[in-house]
């Protein structure tokens, strides 16, 4: 894995960027996105470049089941707030976790993907190594499907809601297996608790246990890091 180590998350995420940059350079037609903190910065960087995305696709990789795409808890939200309504896209698809049928917008969103072959795929990693709703046990050649959240996480997002029966039990979540046919990842991860994800993903064995792991076994993976989630590192 090519593990490039730098001062920051803000030089980090703009290395990033560049490589997203000089792949559009070459025709790339079809991003992989992610939510969450670790791909903030990279989205402001996009949305304050000059590029232009309204030639191209973008995937998502999660949702939450039976949020509204109004909440703002949603990713639906977040990726608006953060990237689509500066930078629009000529089509956006996020996982659909408003579908009467879960089961089948899961397998709608593999052909999605199979329709558009992801070109760079974008990953945060969990503190203990999910990627997407990944958690760990997750079969590596699974494709896109429903996720019941641990008690853990349903425990942790209670705060963001007014009341705790709102906080959704259940996510849609690309699998190990659509996120290994990216030809391109980038895995951004930044702060000290990230640290031993970053270690067990980068030199641990791979195994379900560390889901990112998996990532050993792909051949053009670049892992962008500051120095605290590279410190556990030999
Ligand atoms: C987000 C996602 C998650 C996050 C991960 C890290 O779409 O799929 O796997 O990437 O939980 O989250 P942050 O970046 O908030 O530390």
């Amino acid at each position: 894995m090519d593990v490039r180590v730098f001062d920051g998350k803000a030089a980090a995420s703009k290395a990033a960027f560049n490589v997203i940059k000089d792949a559009m350079g070459n025709g790339i037609q079809t991003l992989g996105l992610a939510t969450g903190s670790s791909p903030v910065d990279l989205y402001n960087d996009m949305t304050s470049s000059d590029l232009d995305f309204s030639k191209m696709t973008s995937v998502n990789l999660d949702e939450y089941v039976g949020l509204d795409t109004k909440n703002d808890q949603s990713y639906h939200y977040f990726m608006n707030e953060h990237l689509f309504s500066k930078k629009p896209f000529k089509q956006s698809f996020v996982p659909d976790g408003q579908a009467a049928d879960i089961e089948q917008a899961a397998k709608d969103y593999d052909q999605i993907i199979e329709e558009h072959p992801i070109d760079i795929q974008l990953l945060g990693i969990g503190r203990n190594g999910h990627i997407g709703f990944n958690e760990p046990g997750t079969p590596f050649d699974e494709g896109t499907h429903k996720v019941t959240l641990t008690q853990s996480t349903i425990d942790a997002n209670a705060r963001f809601f007014e009341h705790e029966e709102d906080v959704p039990r259940y996510a849609i979540s690309m699998g190990i297996g659509s996120i290994m046919k990216s030809k391109q990842i980038i895995l951004l991860a930044f702060g000290e608790d990230k640290a031993d994800a970053i270690k067990a993903t980068v030199e641990g064995p791979v195994t379900e246990d560390v889901p990112a792991s998996v990532l050993q076994n792909h051949d053009n993976v670049i892992v962008f890091v500051d120095e605290a989630a590279a410190s556990k590192l030999s």
